[in-house]
């Protein structure tokens, strides 16, 4: 296991700077997901670190060490992408057991090792079959446990999740933190998912256009996102501004909506409402904007109804001041 620290870590393809300049600490044993849109520069951030990828200039180290000197095969690195890449023609077992027979161990402990991550990924009654015979979720786990196998000091999950439906997803993201826990294995976890992100991890780093816009615990950047990107590509935010001008922003559940109000600080027009069974979800007309409101479907609350006046409220404390 091991700490991972990244310096001014950059990536140019022609005029392209596709990583810019990331610094970044990753405190041993943390989850940390990195999170932005695609094209932002996460893929090549973690081939960076893998060593595929040659930055041109930077570096990575591992437990304060450059690694920058060590070939892909030797920084002992578990990686699942988000196509298996499982080998077809060979077993569950096959595929589990590859990466230690490259490192030339007795088939003893071969064999112990491989039931010991099958069983932790509780695979262990599919040790036979092929990958063509297992489900989508059955061969993440499987992709998952090989790279577990070689006991990896840092494990490198690329959109691991995202080719599964979402309630598959849900189970694996439960499973993977379980998995996580019990190892506590480095890992960084790329995806483009912010619920997914929110729910896994120690830490959250959101990126664009190849740099760091934040990075802090998931409850941090969620309530005090430094900027609007931040702000609308971690959860939804109703954008306002200050008689200076200077912007803020308030998440959706802050936002007290009703027929009448003693105290309000905008008014508009219901211009729709979704109905979501534990929430509702409304969007309120102000000129021409819509501001969104979530409320939790309490026992007691108001009815509301398309195209009626309503009036918004919120705490100060809600606002949250943002970079302009
Ligand atoms: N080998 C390459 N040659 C040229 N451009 C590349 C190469 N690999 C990635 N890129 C570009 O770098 C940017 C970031 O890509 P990537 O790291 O895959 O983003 P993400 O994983 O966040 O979707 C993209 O604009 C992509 O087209
Ligand atoms: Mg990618």
């Amino acid at each position: 296991m091991a700490t991972v620290t990244l310096k001014g870590l950059t990536k140019r393809y022609g005029d392209n700077t596709v990583v810019d300049r990331v610094d970044l600490d990753v405190p041993d044993g943390t989850l940390l997901s990195i999170l932005g849109p695609s094209g932002c520069g996460k893929t090549t951030l973690l081939r960076m670190i893998a060593g595929f990828v040659e930055p041109n200039e930077g570096d990575v180290l591992f437990d304060g060490e450059s690694v920058a000197s060590v070939p892909p095969n030797k920084r002992n690195i578990g990686m699942v992408f988000q196509s298996y890449a499982l080998f077809p023609h060979m077993t569950v077992r096959g595929n589990v057991a590859y990466g230690l027979e490259q490192r030339k161990l007795d088939k003893k402990q071969i064999d112990e090792r491989v039931d010991q991550v099958l069983a932790t990924v509780r695979m262990e009654e599919f040790r036979d079959r092929k990958p063509g015979q297992l489900s989508g979720g059955q061969q993440q786990r499987v992709a998952l446990a090989r790279a577990l196998a070689i006991s990896p000091r840092l494990l490198l999950l690329d959109e691991s999740l995202s080719a599964l439906d979402k309630k598959l997803r849900v189970d694996m993201q439960v499973e993977l933190r379980r998995i996580l826990e019990e190892t506590r294995i480095t890992t960084l976890f790329v995806t483009h998912d912010q619920e997914e992100a929110m729910t896994l991890s120690d830490q959250v780093v959101v990126m664009n256009e190849g740099r760091i816009e934040q990075s802090g615990a998931p409850a941090e950047v969620y309530e005090k996102p430094k900027n609007a990107f931040v702000a609308s590509f971690l959860g939804k935010a109703n954008f306002f501004e200050y008689p200076d001008g200077s912007p803020f922003a308030v998440r959706p559940e802050k936002i007290h909506i009703s027929s009448s109000s003693a105290n309000p600080k905008c008014e508009g027009v219901l211009s729709y409402v979704i109905y979501a069974g534990n929430m509702t979800t409304y969007g309120v007309d102000i000129s021409g904007r819509t501001i969104v409101c979530e409320v939790q479907n309490t026992d007691v609350r108001e009815l509301l109804a398309k195209g009626q006046k309503v009036f918004l409220a919120w705490e100060p404390a809600s606002e949250i001041r943002l970079e302009g």
